[in-house]
């Protein structure tokens, strides 16, 4: 199971009046360790008001270029770990860090000859960056074509080094900016703002239509990479389907902002049997509790990092009984098939159930 480290940080940028991002010093003996590929995240750990918090955030730093680790963190209304980073993180603190981790990432090779197709908006930015400085430094052959959304041109996070990228690698990179808030009232599709051009909407199933009929690929090897917000991921998800994308040539990260509605109702005190590190426990499942809830207030360990439905840190193997997962974002059908289950969006529906981890 991964442990938490406590990294140094190094430096704290403020990338947008909403966003900052945070650089961590790796020391040497963790190296290995903190290895990550691009597209993938960390889980910080903090204690705020005296309980213990955890939530992801993927890397935008690129593991291919000489760079500390770093992360992009956008404020969330009312947000308690955003705000807490935003406001009162500073340079020489420690924080605690879980080893990179996530699905979510590019195989990035050298001889690799293909075109990507990055789709984000807001601070989904931050592993589609990851992957884009990745793919142009690594990967001469490739092209990428992106399209990045945001409501105003002050809300665009790491604009100036999107903007050099452009300058650098512009005969196989392009990059469309688009604003659902402009400033000015455009009538029309596309303006230009001081020199920039920006196109006027959301990354949604129009945008992304003209998006790839405007930039055909190139290289006939394509992938697809989204991160954004749930409309944003299901719209350009939607629009590639109408065109046929293969659903194994899209990839997804969603960092899980849609609180679940779901009104199903656990079986009360059902007896939880959970085997976890080599010791198996016996506990009941209190209501309201999910089965990784139900371990955490036994004083157990068992691992976890978003406890959104997002990440699958939590996936255990349902052996015997039933549950019902609120959310689940993170595993394949198959792996549902298969009898994988998230502890931490699992109620059970039976009078027993035994997980495995
Ligand atoms: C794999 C993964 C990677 C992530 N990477 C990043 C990243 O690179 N940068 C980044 O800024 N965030 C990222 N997130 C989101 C991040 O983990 C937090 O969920 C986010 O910072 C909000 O936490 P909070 O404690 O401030 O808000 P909370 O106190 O948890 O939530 C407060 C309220 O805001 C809503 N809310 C929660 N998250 C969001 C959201 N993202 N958008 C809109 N409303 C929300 C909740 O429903 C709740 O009502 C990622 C999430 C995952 C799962
Ligand atoms: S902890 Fe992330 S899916 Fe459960």
């Amino acid at each position: 199971m991964a442990n938490f480290h406590q990294l140094k940080v190094l430096e704290v940028k403020k990338e947008t009046k909403h966003a900052t991002s945070i650089a961590f010093d790796v020391p040497m003996e963790l190296y290995e360790t903190f290895n990550y590929k691009p597209g993938q995240y960390l889980t910080l750990k903090f204690n705020i008001n005296g309980e213990e918090v955890r939530r992801s955030y993927s890397l935008c730093s690129s593991p291919a270029l000489e760079e500390p680790l770093r992360v992009g963190v956008k404020r969330v209304k009312d947000g308690l770990v955003s705000n807490h980073i935003n406001d009162n993180i500073k340079v020489g603190d420690l924080v605690d860090v879980m080893p990179p981790d996530g699905r979510f990432f590019a195989d990035v090779k050298k001889d690799n000859y293909k075109t990507y197709y990055l789709f984000s908006a807001g601070s989904g930015i931050t592993p589609i960056l990851s992957i884009l400085r990745t793919v142009l430094f690594t990967e001469a052959r490739s092209y990428v074509y992106m399209i990045y959304g945001n409501r105003t041109e002050e809300s665009i996070m790491f604009k100036q080094e999107l903007d050099a990228l452009q300058e650098k690698y512009g005969d196989r990179f392009i990059l469309e900016y688009t604003l659902s808030r402009p400033k000015s009232s455009w009538s029309d599709l596309w303006k230009t703002s001081n020199e920039h051009i920006f196109r006027k909407g959301r990354v949604d199933a129009e945008a992304v239509k003209w998006f790839i009929n405007e930039y055909p690929l190139y290289a006939q090897n394509t992938e697809y990479y989204i991160c954004g917000p749930g409309t944003m991921i299901e719209n350009t998800k939607k629009a590639l389907k109408t065109i046929d994308v293969p659903d194994e040539r899209i990839f997804i990260e969603s960092f899980g902002a849609n609180a679940s509605k779901d009104t199903t109702e656990a079986f009360e005190n059902a007896k939880l049997t959970a085997n976890l590190n080599g010791e198996t426990i016996q506990v009941s499942i209190p209501k309201g509790k999910t089965v990784l809830r139900t371990l955490i207030d036994a004083g157990k360990k068992p691992p976890y990092s978003c406890e959104g439905g997002v990440c699958s840190t939590c996936m255990c193997k349902l052996k015997s009984g039933k549950i019902h997962m609120k959310n689940n974002l993170a595993l394949t059908d198959k792996e549902v098939e298969q009898g994988y289950i998230l502890s931490c969006q699992s109620i059970p529906l039976t009078e027993s159930i035994e997980i495995e981890y």
